[in-house]
């Protein structure tokens, strides 16, 4: 009856992760793998009153309580900007579970395993460590807590690599020698290897990191899975570990950056505040704004994580429902890194109830703007970066953009001058073809829509 149960929870995950490759059915596949995760975690409970009546029931239930009423109360309380770091901090506990299963086998064991067994304690120990001390550093990072730029470590990714190196040998040695202390030696090394590998990443290409910490975080999850011989363990893991690859990957290739050159090259920085806003701009207002809106025939928004900011995915919508009234055609263009989490754009504008069907990826979107008569950009920056197509020298050059320089008029709705999370110029806000509406984005769009409905 347990494996059983194992497995329909396991089908479960599956069928609720297919449900996340769509906006239409993610929050019923979301509900699916959560009724998965319940199924487990009520199998594990009953499976171990059955072994053990004498069991320490306060812990497990303590424990199901006090976690459950802090996951419940992030989940409501955290804001949309704030998901990634709250991401980060969950791979962070669930690598460091998995590596306290580990630990606690090596210490009920004394370290004397069975091969099988001393080898994915080592793995699950290590990987888990590393994903619970880099997830940590990501979290300061995103948090503010610690710089977001790159930090440079003496030897840099050579460094890490002898790090690495140590630790399988002594992991290795925990497992041949059956070493307490190599574990330890490991472990330890590990702590150290997850904030030195992390740190040295910039800002930019931090969601990159936290999908591939996310990936770790499920394959030290699988190996946990092994140690206890838990079903829904192995197949949750393992689930987490491949598509947090798939991720990692599909965002190195939206930046074109290979996850290597993300994880031991220096990336970032840029342009000083002094560099940025001595040059000439076309400033507008919101009646410039609105003309140039309401006597278009097409217009394409594109929006950025000044959007989220502003919590403008409302006014966005109200302004595009004023515009489809008089007839023009709005439809939405979606960078897959806009924003600060995957899929960060397309969760604000199904909460403000726009369809699907108008929102067009970064390959459908290119080749219409040339067709389009105004681009209207809130709150985004390098996502739309000319720098990226035309200037090798840029740090994001050779990451692919929304090419809205193509359109006919582009109108940018943001604050100032300030670069984006990149920290770099954008030559697009110099452009004769460029509006610069300077507001907060959700003020702004309002203030259109007021302007609008006067003309
Ligand atoms: P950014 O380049 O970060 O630019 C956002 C712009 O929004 C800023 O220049 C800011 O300018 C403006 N802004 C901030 N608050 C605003 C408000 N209240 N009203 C109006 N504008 C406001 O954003 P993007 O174009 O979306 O690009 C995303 C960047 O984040 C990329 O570099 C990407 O690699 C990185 N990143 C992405 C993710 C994922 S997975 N999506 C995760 C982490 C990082 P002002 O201050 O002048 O207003």
């Amino acid at each position: 009856m347990v494996e059983l149960a194992y497995l329909a929870a396991g089908v479960l995950f599956i069928v609720g992760l297919k449900g996340l490759t769509s906006p239409k059915t993610a929050r019923r596949g979301i509900r699916i793998a959560a009724l998965g995760m319940f199924l487990a975690i009520v199998v594990v409970v009953v499976n171990l009153l059955g072994l053990d009546a004498s069991y320490a029931w306060g812990v497990v239930v303590g424990g199901v309580v006090v976690g459950g009423s802090i996951g419940a109360f992030l989940a409501i309380r955290v804001r949309m900007t704030e998901m990634p770091q709250l991401v980060a901090a969950f791979n962070g506990f669930g690598g460091g579970a998995s590596a306290l299963v580990a630990a606690a086998t090596v210490v009920g064991a004394n370290a004397v395993l069975p091969a099988e067994t001393a080898i994915v304690t080592a793995l699950s120990l290590g990987i888990g460590t590393v994903t619970l001390t880099g997830s940590f550093v990501a979290f300061g990072k995103l948090q503010g807590l610690i710089s977001g730029r790159q930090v440079f470590l003496p030897g840099g990714a050579a460094t890490n690599g002898v790090i690495a190196l140590a630790i399988v040998v002594a992991a290795g040695v925990g497992v041949v020698a059956e070493s307490s202390t190599a574990y330890w030696v490991a472990f330890g090394l590990a702590a150290i290897l997850g904030v030195t590998a992390v740190l040295p990443i910039g800002g930019a290409d931090m969601p990159v990191v936290i999908s591939l910490l996310n990936s770790l975080s499920g394959i030290a999850a699988a190996m946990a899975g092994f140690i206890i011989n838990n079903q829904a363990l192995i197949v949750g893991g393992a689930l987490v570990g491949a598509a947090g690859m798939i991720l990692t990957i599909e965002m190195a290739v939206a930046m074109n950056r290979s996850i290597a050159s993300i994880l031991f090259t220096q990336f970032g920085g840029g342009a000083t505040a002094e560099d940025i806003g001595t040059k000439p701009v076309n400033r507008a207002t919101a009646d410039d704004v609105a003309i140039a809106l309401a006597y278009a025939e097409s217009v394409m928004i594109v929006p950025g994580y000044g959007l989220a900011v502003a919590q403008a995915q409302h006014a966005v919508k109200d302004l595009a429902n004023a515009l489809e009234e008089r007839g023009i055609k709005v439809t939405y263009a979606i960078h897959p890194v806009a924003g600060r989490m995957p899929g960060h754009m397309n969760v604000l504008l199904a909460e403000s109830d726009v369809s699907y069907d108008l929102l067009l990826d970064l390959e459908q979107a290119n080749p219409r703007f040339s067709q389009t008569d105004v681009v209207l950009i809130v709150g985004a920056n390098d996502v739309v970066n000319p720098s990226a197509k035309n200037d090798p020298t840029s740090p994001i050059y050779g990451m692919p953009i929304l090419n809205v320089d193509d359109a006919k008029t582009t109108i940018v709705i943001k604050r100032s001058l300030s670069p984006g999370f990149a920290g770099i110029d954008n030559p697009l806000f110099y452009e004769d073809s460029t509006l610069m509406y300077f507001a907060d984005a959700k003020k702004a769009l309002e203030d259109a829509l007021v302007a609008i409905n006067l003309l």
